[in-house]
C-alpha cells in the first residue's frame, strides 16, 4: 500500500511540509510504504491551451518538457494521498491552480485513481481569511476523480509553529490512519466536519442570476435555499445528485469532445477573420507556436 504525501508549500519545514510528514508517519505506523513530493521544486508550466491533449490524441505537447506528468504519474502509483498546501490570500498556493489547468488530458487519458482517497490538510494564518481554501484542492481531487475522506483547515502562522500544537499533530495523524483504513476497507465515506454541499462538503454557494436558484461553486450541482428555523438550508435536487453519482457530470466529454466537428467546420472562417488582429499591437515575446 503506497500513500504519497504533496507538499504545495515552498516553505522548508514549513507548518505544510510537518503536518503532511506526521499525517504519512501516522500512515507508515499502519504498514503504507510513503513518498512524499514539493510540487514547488518541479516544474509546472502553464497549459499552452491549445488542447491537442484532447482533440489530437497525442497527449500533452509539453509531457516531455516539464515535470507534470511525472509528478502525475506519483499520484497515479500511489492508493491514497495526503495533500497538503497553506492558504495564501484566501485560496491554496497558484501552484495548485498550474497544477489543474494541465488536467485537461484527463479528458481523453482518464485517471487512474479513481475512486481511490485523498485527506486535505490547509494551514492558515487568519480566521476569517481562507474563504477559498478548499476549492483548488478539492477540484484537484475531484478531477482526479479521488474521493476526499476527511480535510482540515490548520490554524499555525508562525513558521514551524505546528510542532508547538499537540492537538494538531494528534488531528493531522488521525488523518493519516484513517487514510490507511480506507485504503483496506475500500470506505471512502466523508468523515470531515459536514459542510453545505453533500459532494465537495465545501460552504462555497453561488446565487445564479434568476435570484432562485443557487449551485456549488465547486461542483455546480444546483439547488434552492429555504429558512428552517433561522438557519439557511440549501436542498439539492435528487436528479443533481444522482447526475454527480452517476458520473455523467464529465465536463470534457459531455460538452468539451462533442464540439470538434463544429470548430472543424468553422476553421476556415476563423482563420480569415483573425487576421485583423495579427499585425495590431504586437505582445512581446511570443512563443512561435502560440500564434499558429
Ligand atoms: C503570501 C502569503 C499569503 C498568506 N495568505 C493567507 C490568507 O489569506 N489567509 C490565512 O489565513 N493565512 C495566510 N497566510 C499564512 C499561511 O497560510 C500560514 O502561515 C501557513 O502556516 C503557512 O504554511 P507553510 O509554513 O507551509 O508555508 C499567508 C502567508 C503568506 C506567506
Amino acid at each position: 500500500m503506497k500513500v504519497l504525501g504533496i507538499v504545495a508549500s515552498h516553505r522548508r519545514l514549513g507548518n505544510t511540509e510537518i503536518l503532511v510528514k506526521e499525517a504519512l508517519m501516522a500512515t507508515e505506523r499502519d504498514g503504507a510504504e510513503v513518498e512524499i513530493v514539493r510540487w514547488q521544486n518541479y516544474r509546472i508550466l502553464p497549459c499552452e491551451g491549445l488542447a491537442t491533449c484532447l482533440f489530437g490524441g497525442v497527449g500533452c505537447k509539453l509531457k516531455d518538457v516539464d515535470d507534470h506528468n511525472n509528478l502525475l504519474e506519483m499520484i497515479y502509483q500511489s492508493d491514497g494521498v495526503v495533500f497538503g498546501a497553506p492558504c495564501y490570500i484566501k485560496e491554496a498556493t497558484a501552484v495548485v491552480k498550474q497544477f489543474i489547468d494541465r488536467l485537461f488530458i484527463l479528458g481523453s487519458q482518464p485517471s487512474r485513481v479513481r475512486g481511490k482517497p485523498a485527506v486535505i490538510i490547509m494551514p492558515y494564518a487568519t480566521r476569517g481569511y481562507t474563504q477559498y481554501a478548499f476549492l483548488q484542492p478539492n477540484i484537484l481531487l475531484r478531477q482526479l476523480g479521488m474521493k476526499v475522506i476527511d480535510r482540515a483547515l490548520v490554524h499555525t502562522q508562525g513558521m514551524n509553529e505546528a510542532v508547538a500544537h499537540p492537538e494538531l499533530l494528534e488531528r493531522v495523524c488521525g488523518m493519516g490512519k484513517a487514510l490507511v483504513n480506507s485504503i483496506r476497507t475500500g470506505d471512502t465515506t466523508y468523515l470531515g466536519e459536514p459542510g453545505i454541499c453533500p459532494i465537495c462538503h465545501d460552504r462555497i454557494i453561488r446565487i445564479r442570476k434568476d435570484g432562485e436558484t443557487v449551485e456549488c461553486g465547486t461542483c455546480g450541482i444546483t439547488g434552492k435555499v429555504n429558512i428552517e428555523g433561522g438557519k439557511i438550508k440549501v436542498h439539492f435536487s435528487e436528479e443533481q445528485l444522482d447526475w454527480i453519482h452517476s458520473g455523467r457530470s464529465g465536463h470534457a466529454a459531455y460538452e468539451i469532445l462533442p464540439s470538434k466537428d463544429y470548430f472543424r467546420k468553422l476553421r476556415p472562417i476563423l482563420r480569415e477573420g483573425r487576421e485583423k488582429y495579427r499585425e495590431y499591437l504586437q505582445i512581446d515575446p511570443e512563443p512561435a507556436e502560440s500564434t499558429s
